[in-house]
C-alpha cells in the first residue's frame, strides 16, 4: 500500500472510500496489536469499537452498547465542547517542553485545580498517565524527607491497592497479577483487608481497618514510613468500598505519626464519587493528590500531581538543581491541558458530581435486592460506580459476557463486576443499565 492509500485507510475509510471490512480490521489487530494486561489467548478484536457519542459506543459491525466499562469517560464521547477546545489548541500550539518554557493552558489548568482546594495547594506537576503521577508522588515524598534531613523510604499501602504499572508502582501493590521480578523496588508494608471486601463498606469495619493501618504505620519505630498511599475506592482490587470515616481516621493517624498522606484519586476524582474529589466526602486533605482519568475525560492522556506548598518548597534544598528532577518532554501537553479545562467546564456546568451521587444512589436502591440471589453476594457502590460482587471470578466473567450480549459493557475486577457509565448518562440511560444488569443476572440463574 502506498503512503496516500494508507492515509485514506487510516482515516477510517478503505481504499475505495467505503466502510472498513470488519474481518480485515480484526485480522490486522490479531496480527499486530499487543493488548495491555491481556492473556495471549484472549482475542480483544472480538469487540472492536468504531465510534462513540454521549454514553454509547458502536462496534465495527454497527452494534450499539452502553459503555459502563470505561474508567476515564466522565463526560462521554464526542462532547462538542471538548472536541472544539482540542481542535483549537491543536491549531494554536500543540506542544512545548515545560522544562524550558511555559504556555497558557498549563497555567490555566494548574490554577483551575488549585481553585477546587485550599490555597496551600497552589502547585501542580503534570505528567501523562496515572502510573506516572503515582510514581512522581513517591519520588516527591522521598525528596521531601531527604530535604528535611530525615530520610525515610517505607510506604504503607493496601495489599489490594493498584497504583499503576511502572516498576515502583508495581511494588506498591500486593495483587498477584501486578507482582513483577524487580519487586520490591522500595520497602512497602501492605495492609490486608481485615474483613471480606463485601463487608468492608459497613460502619463496623472502620475500627479494624484503622487498627490495621495503625499497626502498619507503627510497625518499626526505627523505620517510620515516608507516606501512606491509598485509593479512596479500591478499583482494580475488587471494587472495594471503604467504610465511612476511613479517610478521616487515616489522615488523623498520619498527622499523629508525621507521615505524608498521598491520595490516589486517579480514578475517583472529578465527579465520579459524587464530589469533585472523593476526599471531599470526608473533608480530608492529603499532602499529595494524584488525579488523572476524569481530568481530561479520556480525550487526551494527562495526570496531575497537586501538592501542599510545604512539600513543594523543600525542593529548593535539592542538592543538584534546587528543584524537582522529574518529568517528561510531553508533561503538561497543551492539547491535554485544553482537553482537561474543557472537561472540567462540562463537569461543573452540567453538575456531573451531583448527577453521579443521585443516579448512583438510585442504581444501588434498585439493584440492592439482587444481593443474596443466585450468584450475587453483594451490591455496593460509591457515586456513579456500581459494584455487583459474585461468588467467583468465573461467575463474574459470565455476567460480563451476558451483559455484553445484551448491549452493556462492564468491567470485571476479580469476583466483582463494575458498572462505570459516563457521568453524562441520563435517567433513562441509568434505568437501562439497571434493566440490562437484572436481565444478565437472571439469564445466569436460568
Ligand atoms: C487508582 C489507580 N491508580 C493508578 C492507575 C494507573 O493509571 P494509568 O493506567 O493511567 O497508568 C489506575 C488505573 O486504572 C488506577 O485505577
Amino acid at each position: 500500500m502506498d503512503a496516500e492509500r494508507r492515509h485514506a485507510a487510516g482515516n477510517g475509510e478503505t481504499e475505495t472510500g467505503g466502510a472498513p471490512d470488519p474481518d480485515t480490521v480484526r485480522a490486522r489487530d490479531r496480527r499486530h496489536v499487543w493488548h495491555t494486561w491481556s492473556p495471549l489467548s484472549a482475542d480483544r478484536s472480538r469487540l472492536t469499537l468504531a465510534r462513540g457519542r454521549g454514553y454509547r459506543v458502536w462496534d465495527i459491525d454497527g452494534r450499539e452498547y452502553i459503555d459502563a466499562a470505561s474508567l476515564n469517560t466522565v463526560c462521554g464521547y464526542a462532547h462538542p465542547h471538548v472536541a472544539e477546545a482540542v481542535g483549537r489548541q491543536l491549531g494554536r500550539l500543540h506542544q512545548f517542553d515545560l522544562s524550558l518554557a511555559s504556555h497558557e493552558p498549563a497555567g490555566l489548568l494548574a490554577e483551575r485545580l488549585s481553585s477546587y482546594l485550599p490555597e496551600q495547594f497552589a502547585k501542580t506537576l503534570f505528567v501523562n498517565s496515572g502510573s506516572e503521577g503515582i510514581e512522581a508522588a513517591v519520588v516527591i515524598a522521598d525528596g521531601y524527607w531527604a530535604h528535611l534531613g530525615r530520610p525515610r523510604r517505607r510506604v504503607v499501602t493496601f495489599a489490594r491497592g493498584y497504583h499503576g504499572s511502572t516498576v515502583i508502582n508495581r511494588s506498591l501493590s500486593g495483587l498477584p497479577r501486578v507482582r513483577h521480578a524487580f519487586s520490591p523496588a522500595l520497602p512497602v508494608t501492605h495492609v490486608d483487608l481485615p474483613v471480606p471486601p463485601g463487608e468492608l463498606h459497613r460502619p463496623e469495619s472502620l475500627a479494624p481497618l484503622l487498627s490495621a493501618f495503625e499497626r502498619a504505620l507503627c510497625a518499626d519505630a526505627d523505620d517510620p514510613p515516608m507516606a501512606v498511599l491509598v485509593e479512596p475506592f479500591l478499583n482494580v482490587g475488587g471494587g472495594v468500598v471503604l467504610p465511612p470515616g476511613f479517610l478521616k481516621g487515616l489522615s488523623e493517624l498520619c498527622a499523629a505519626t508525621g507521615t505524608l498522606l498521598i491520595l490516589d484519586e486517579v480514578f475517583t476524582a472529578f465527579g465520579r464519587t459524587g464530589r469533585m474529589f472523593a476526599c471531599q466526602r470526608e473533608e480530608v486533605l492529603p499532602d499529595i493528590l494524584v488525579t488523572s482519568k476524569g481530568l481530561s475525560g479520556g480525550y487526551v492522556p494527562i495526570a496531575a500531581v497537586t501538592v501542599h506548598q510545604r512539600v513543594h518548597d523543600t525542593f529548593r534544598a535539592d542538592p543538584v538543581i534546587g528543584g524537582l528532577r522529574y518529568g517528561h518532554t510531553t508533561s503538561g501537553h497543551p492539547v491535554a491541558c485544553a482537553a482537561a479545562l474543557a472537561t472540567l467546564d462540562v463537569v461543573e456546568r452540567e453538575g456531573l458530581a451531583e448527577r453521579a451521587e443521585r443516579l448512583g444512589a438510585r442504581l444501588r436502591d434498585r439493584l440492592g435486592a439482587l444481593a443474596g440471589t443466585g450468584e450475587v453476594t453483594d451490591v455496593r457502590g460509591l457515586g456513579l460506580v456500581l459494584v455487583v460482587e459474585l461468588s467467583s471470578a468465573e461467575a463474574a466473567a459470565g455476567l460480563v459476557s451476558r451483559a455484553e450480549g445484551l448491549g452493556l459493557l462492564l468491567r470485571q475486577p476479580g469476583e466483582a463486576v463494575m458498572a462505570v457509565p459516563s457521568l453524562t448518562i441520563d435517567e433513562e440511560g441509568a434505568e437501562t443499565v439497571a434493566d440490562l444488569l437484572e436481565q444478565a443476572v437472571a439469564k445466569g440463574a436460568s
